[in-house]
């Protein structure tokens, strides 16, 4: 029987802090508990809304730019008008970090859904009142336990669908096929879900972006079924500055079995080593390998240039 406790790439050190929280609703700042949006809200009943998670360090918003890119490409691609512009998202943003008195080691859920509808049905015309805007801010730091032990995923039966069913690249409200390739890791004794594509090749997993390290390379999937993550992109970019080899391509979990380390990215955890797969170890140590750690404190680095910039 598996004895390892269990945990996620979004565990954070505990913050009694964020018991206290305002949050941003439709403009009004609000404590937590007051915090709230209506039944008929179409992300609520049809999960018909788009999100970013946001990192801010030392006042600055890490790649708001890209960020602000996926989010209103996103919402273009599915007729859904947020109503304001990068600056009228960035200036509620910055008000709501200020109400919260939050200046670093934050980290935002923005959500914008279609609104609420005046019935409770699936047409999009339903929703009549504008978008609904939410900005919740956490104090937030990766539990360091995640560094030390790594993640253990485990490979799951859903898999990530071709772009016309629902394209991998909506970050949309609705994740379930996320949840359920957690829910199967899970039952499997694992963290998180190793997802493959509809041909079987090694493709991400149910929350963050999947790379293995093999021979010195850097390897990580053709990108065609999975979130374009921002840290994903911002590692492949590190690698091609520092003459890492860096290869997005097919392979399958005979690679990612024999792989020499493993890793996820996502903005909450920057980099999480993987430990096992399918009960496999993956690598010699139990934390972050040697390329993994050389692309922590690369991307360490970036952020720390970026927010200096
Ligand atoms: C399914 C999935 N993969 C990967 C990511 C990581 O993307 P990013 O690096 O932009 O945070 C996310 C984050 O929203 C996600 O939901």
């Amino acid at each position: 029987m598996n004895t390892t406790p269990s945990h996620s790439t979004h565990d954070a050190q505990e913050d009694m802090r964020n018991q206290d929280i305002l949050i941003y609703v439709n403009g009004e700042i609000v404590p937590r508990d007051q915090a709230r949006v209506s039944v008929y809200d179409s992300g609520f009943m049809l999960g018909d809304g788009m999100w970013e998670g946001m990192r801010l360090y030392n006042g600055k918003w890490a790649f708001f730019d890209e960020h602000m890119d996926r989010l209103f490409n996103s919402c273009k691609a599915v007729s859904l008008d947020i109503g304001m512009d990068r600056a009228g998202i960035l200036d509620a943003l910055t008000k709501t970090a200020a109400a919260n008195n939050m200046t670093t080691d934050v980290h935002c859920r923005l959500m914008i859904t279609r609104g609420v509808k005046v019935k409770p049905f699936q047409h999009p015309a339903l929703s009549q009142s504008g978008p609904t805007i939410v900005i919740i801010m956490e104090h937030s730091k990766p539990a360091e336990s995640l560094h030390k032990a790594g993640i253990r995923l485990a490979t799951v039966p859903q898999v990530r669908g071709l772009p016309m069913s629902q394209d991998a690249k909506f970050n949309s409200h609705s994740k379930l096929n996320c949840v359920i390739a957690c829910l199967q890791a899970e039952q499997a004794g694992a963290d998180e879900g190793l997802m493959l594509d509809p041909h079987g090749f090694v493709n991400t997993t149910n929350a963050c972006n999947f790379f293995i390290v093999r021979g010195g390379a850097v390897w990580t999937s053709t990108g065609d079924y999975c979130m374009n993550g921002v840290t994903r992109q911002k590692v492949i970019d590190l690698c091609r500055a520092n003459d890492i080899p860096v290869f997005e391509k097919n392979y399958s979990l005979y690679e990612a079995y024999g792989a020499d380390e493993a890793f996820l990215t996502g903005t909450f955890g920057a980099q999480t080593p993987v430990a096992e797969i399918d009960g496999k170890k993956i690598g010699v140590l139990d934390g972050a390998g040697p390329m993994t750690q050389r692309l922590q404190k690369l991307y360490k680095q970036l952020i720390s240039d970026h927010i200096a910039s």
